[in-house]
């Protein structure tokens, strides 16, 4: 296991919604260990994120994001701890060292499979307009960057969440 004895935070990475949330809670309900979204986290702090993105953009975001990735991964260190990051978060270079101790998980997924969600998007900035390109695109970009930090990598295209969440299990 790459958790380990004293064990270590798991986070979940991906494009926007694959189910980081909804796979991230489910897998925390089957180990029996807290479950933090870091978007959760934001908008509990700041605001929600599309006010955030209008009011002060993206940049200010970006830099709420990367300080709240680091606030949950260091007081989740040396716990199993289920963390599902922002699809945005890992373009971050000090979010992508302080998640290389940690047991990494890539929900991999295609637009097609998430169009519905895609299509009924709420709150997210980047995606207004033309969603379906848009997400396509920024997947094409930070493809390599979820591949490169993924310790494991999750095929979440089928399977209901409590069916992904226990082949994640079995995969820890
Ligand atoms: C973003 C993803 C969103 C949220 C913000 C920006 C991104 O999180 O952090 O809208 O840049 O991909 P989800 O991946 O949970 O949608």
């Amino acid at each position: 296991s790459k958790t380990g004895p004293a064990g270590r935070p798991i986070v979940l990475i991906g494009p926007m919604a694959v189910g980081k949330s909804a796979i991230g809670q489910q897998l925390a309900l089957q180990l029996g260990v807290p479950f933090v979204d870091t978007d959760a986290v934001i908008v509990a702090g700041h605001g929600s994120i599309a006010d955030i993105f209008a009011g002060r953009g993206e940049h200010a975001f970006r830099e709420i994001e990367a300080r709240t990735v680091a606030a949950v991964v260091e007081a989740a260190d040396d716990t199993v701890t289920v963390i599902s990051l922002g699809g945005g978060a890992v373009l971050d270079s000090g979010t992508q060292q302080l998640i290389s101790r940690c047991t990494v998980v890539y929900l991999e997924c295609d637009a097609q499979t998430v169009a519905g969600r895609i299509a009924r998007n709420s709150g997210r900035p980047l995606l207004a307009g033309d969603a379906m390109g848009r997400w396509t695109a920024m997947f094409a970009t930070r493809r390599p960057v979820y591949e490169r930090l993924a310790d494991i990598t999750l095929d979440v295209r089928h399977g209901s969440v409590s069916e992904l969440g226990g082949r994640l299990e079995a995969a820890l």
